[in-house]
């Protein structure tokens, strides 16, 4: 093997990141599966692929996210195109996303606040061909993404998801009323050192922080949510492991019933839930 076609093991050796992200360029860039690669690393490379290949792994070691260098990310087992207008969907998001699979009624109206990628909306739709889901996000390149994961991944079924623009509540038609509101918002106060880690300060600011506390999108999710939900609907977020109490006490404050959190599998306090009284539940059942 000469210096000028090297193999991909060699490149994969060479370039300094951990083995799995270096595989995953080196499948990117050559169009191969990490299957294919594993049986053929040790044939000459293409000079183009190899130079496409030595660029991603630069860029990948100066801390670009390796998902908006592959262009998608894995969520729920599909595969989600992300660019860096979106947030990257994260594996712990899976837990709303239960969660709304779980409680949504039958033929139940969903909506997403701050879809980004989609990822939450598009899962919901096809884990529940029943639901007709709404999802909006204040940023149109976003909603973009999400449109081509909805078209992408729904095929036929791309019109049981409706995409909006706006400010939260704001994107949505006076009349529009839901049995479940879901979010996971920028929930990252804005001195939070971790803003400044090298993955994260690529992704889009504003679906990480509320430039403030880390509770401002929360405080009016939370302080909407009953204009929008049927009676006995439900309000569910996501927040940070140590936002529990504080989102718990929003959503009571906003007038929501049966205030639970939700733990990961690591224990923390990562999704907290709350409902409107069912209509028969007492008299203080409508705001
Ligand atoms: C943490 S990201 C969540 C993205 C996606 N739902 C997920 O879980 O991967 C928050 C999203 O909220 C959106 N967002 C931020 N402020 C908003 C606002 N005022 N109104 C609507 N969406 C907003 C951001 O653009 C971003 O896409």
């Amino acid at each position: 093997m000469t210096e000028d076609a090297p193999s991909f093991d060699g490149l994969i050796a060479a370039c300094g990141l951990p083995r799995i992200d270096a595989r995953a360029l080196a499948a990117h860039a050559s169009g191969r599966t990490r299957e294919w690669l594993a049986a053929h690393g040790n044939e000459a490379v293409a000079p183009a692929i190899a130079a496409q290949f030595r660029a991603l792994a630069r860029r990948r070691a100066a801390g670009e996210p390796l998902a908006y260098l592959l262009g998608w990310r894995e969520f729920y087992g599909l595969r989600f195109a992300v660019s860096p207008a979106v947030l990257i969907p994260r594996p712990d998001t899976e837990l709303l996303v239960r969660w709304a699979i779980e409680h949504a009624p039958p033929e139940g109206r969903v909506l997403e606040l701050g879809t980004g990628s989609g990822a939450i909306a598009v899962t919901l739709a096809l884990q529940r061909p029943d639901l007709r889901v709404t999802a909006t996000d204040l940023s149109a390149d976003a909603l973009a993404v999400a449109a081509g994961n909805r078209d992408r991944l729904m095929g036929a079924a791309a019109g049981r998801l409706t995409l909006l623009q706006g400010d939260w509540y704001a994107a949505l038609p006076a009349e529009a009323r839901f049995d479940v509101v879901v979010s996971n918002p920028p929930y990252i106060a804005a001195d939070d050192p971790h803003l400044r880690q090298p993955d994260l300060a690529c992704e889009p600011r504003g679906a990480l922080t509320d430039g403030h506390d880390g509770l401002d999108a929360l405080r009016a999710i939370a302080a909407g949510a009953r204009r929008v939900l049927v009676p006995d609907g439900c309000l569910a977020c996501e927040h940070g492991w140590d936002q529990g109490a504080a989102v718990r006490a929003l959503l009571t404050r906003a007038g929501l019933s049966g205030v639970r959190t939700l733990r990961d599998d690591e224990g923390r306090e990562r999704v907290t839930f709350g409902c409107g009284r069912a209509p028969d539940a007492g008299a203080d059942a409508e705001p």
